[in-house]
């Protein structure tokens, strides 16, 4: 089985050298490893100091690059999608835009290159891929598309299991929708088909982690914490967290010693945070990580273990528990502040929002109409317990 590795973090912590450290290191291996790109602002070739392009580029033995344009890729090699999009975009005022071509979810564009990249996994072409990610916001409004698509199409159309969900009389009262035609239907629910697969395959513990990049620095540690907990909410695995830029224990300056004693207090804060997910430190080298030499090096000091690629699955999944009276939904969210945690339930979903992320968890059909009863906090674990009222 194939492997995809995602990194993020916040900008210029390091991503992409250490997503480039990666590359080289699996390649090293014998293992066919692409890096592939799917930050806009690629910038793979500055650092392998070649010309990449939207076409796969073979770097050196076992290693492949690619910069994926997702523009390029919606039109040449999705059009039955973007078809699907704009069906939708014509008979759902709720979500979607009406001013042409813009589906208003920010950055939706960016689907085409998750969509390049399960291709490219299912050719079997490489044993590992690394994606190197934008910044965190981007990555992880990206990271939940599949995921909110596959929610707006079950709401908004009768596609897949909506067959039995979608309240169709209702539907055009209460949410303004006008169903498309035959055909768009045809491409909506292929859409969905594979927005389906897509989540299959990234919240496959066994095929796909995230890695987390950060620096010893407050807001990039508070980020980093930030970043883990949404990605769990939204039921990615994240397998290693990367401590980018560590000064040397003796600086010989003692301006820089006092930087060094701060630094310590972040990783010590890290390594608490991060207790169950290998965690890596790499030095601050005194030259920019640029050139192949510099991503061998930087492979070679701190991402020599066996270990690398390791399939390490953390936790278990989202599960269902029977308890007295009705079920209780637990989710791991490592970090999480109970009081920024809202739980509520509409009819046929579970709606988790913290802060600003929200993710509607659709409820298996013997919960439907169910009301909560309790949500509490056990340790990381959020446990929502559910009741259906007994019907006459
Ligand atoms: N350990 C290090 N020591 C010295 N320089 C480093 C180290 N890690 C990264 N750099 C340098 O820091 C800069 C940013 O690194 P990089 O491009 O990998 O970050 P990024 O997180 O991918 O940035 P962006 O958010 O812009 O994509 C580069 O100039 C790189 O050479
Ligand atoms: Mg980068």
């Amino acid at each position: 089985m194939g492997r995809i590795i995602i990194f993020t973090g916040k900008g210029g912590v390091g991503k992409t050298s250490v997503a480039a450290a990666h590359a080289i290191a699996s390649a090293d291996e014998g293992k066919k490893t692409l890096l592939a790109s799917a930050d806009m602002a690629h910038n793979l070739g500055d650092i392998f100091e070649t010309e990449v392009g939207r076409h796969i580029k073979k770097v050196r033995e076992n290693l492949f690059l690619l910069e994926l344009d997702p523009d390029m890729l919606m039109k040449e090699e999705f059009p039955n999608v973007n078809k699907a999009i704009t069906s939708l975009m014509g008979s759902s005022g709720a979500a979607l835009g009406k001013d042409g071509n813009n589906f208003m979810i920010p950055g939706f564009e960016n689907l085409f290159s998750l969509m390049k990249i399960k291709d490219i996994y299912e050719s079997g072409e490489y044993d590992r891929i690394i994606v190197d990610c934008a910044p965190t916001g981007e990555t992880l409004s990206l990271l939940k598309l599949p995921e909110l698509l596959t929610w707006y199409m079950e709401k908004f159309f009768p596609v897949g299991k909506v067959m039995v969900r979608v309240l169709a009389p209702v539907s055009k009262v209460k949410y303004k929708v006008t169903l498309p035609t035959h055909q768009a239907m045809n491409e909506i629910e292929e859409m969905h088909g594979q927005m389906v697969l897509l989540q299959e395959l990234l919240k496959n513990p066994e095929v796909c982690s995230v890695r987390l990049v950060c620096v010893p620095e407050k807001m990039v540690v508070e980020e980093t914490k930030r970043n883990y907990m949404y990605l769990s909410l939204y039921d990615y695995q994240v397998d290693g967290v990367f401590i980018n830029r560590i000064l040397p224990e003796d600086t010989g300056s003692e301006f820089m010693n006092r930087w060094r004693d701060i630094q310590k207090k972040y990783i010590d804060e890290l390594e608490r945070v991060f207790v169950d997910v290998p965690v890596t430190k790499i030095p601050w080298y005194s030259k920019e990580v640029r050139g192949k030499e510099a991503i061998e090096r930087l492979a070679r000091d701190v991402l020599k273990t066996p270990n690398l690629f390791k399939i390490n699955v953390q936790r278990e999944k989202e599960t269902y528990d029977v308890i007295d009276g009705g079920y209780c939904l637990s989710i791991r969210l490592p970090g999480a502040e109970a009081d920024k945690v809202n739980v509520t339930v509409h009819d046929m979903d579970v709606d988790i929002k913290v802060n600003n992320y929200n993710r509607c968890i659709p409820l298996p059909n013997t919960l439907r109409g169910a009301r909560v009863t309790d949500v509490y906090f056990q340790e990381d674990i959020l446990r929502i317990c559910l009741k259906v009222e007994e019907r006459m």
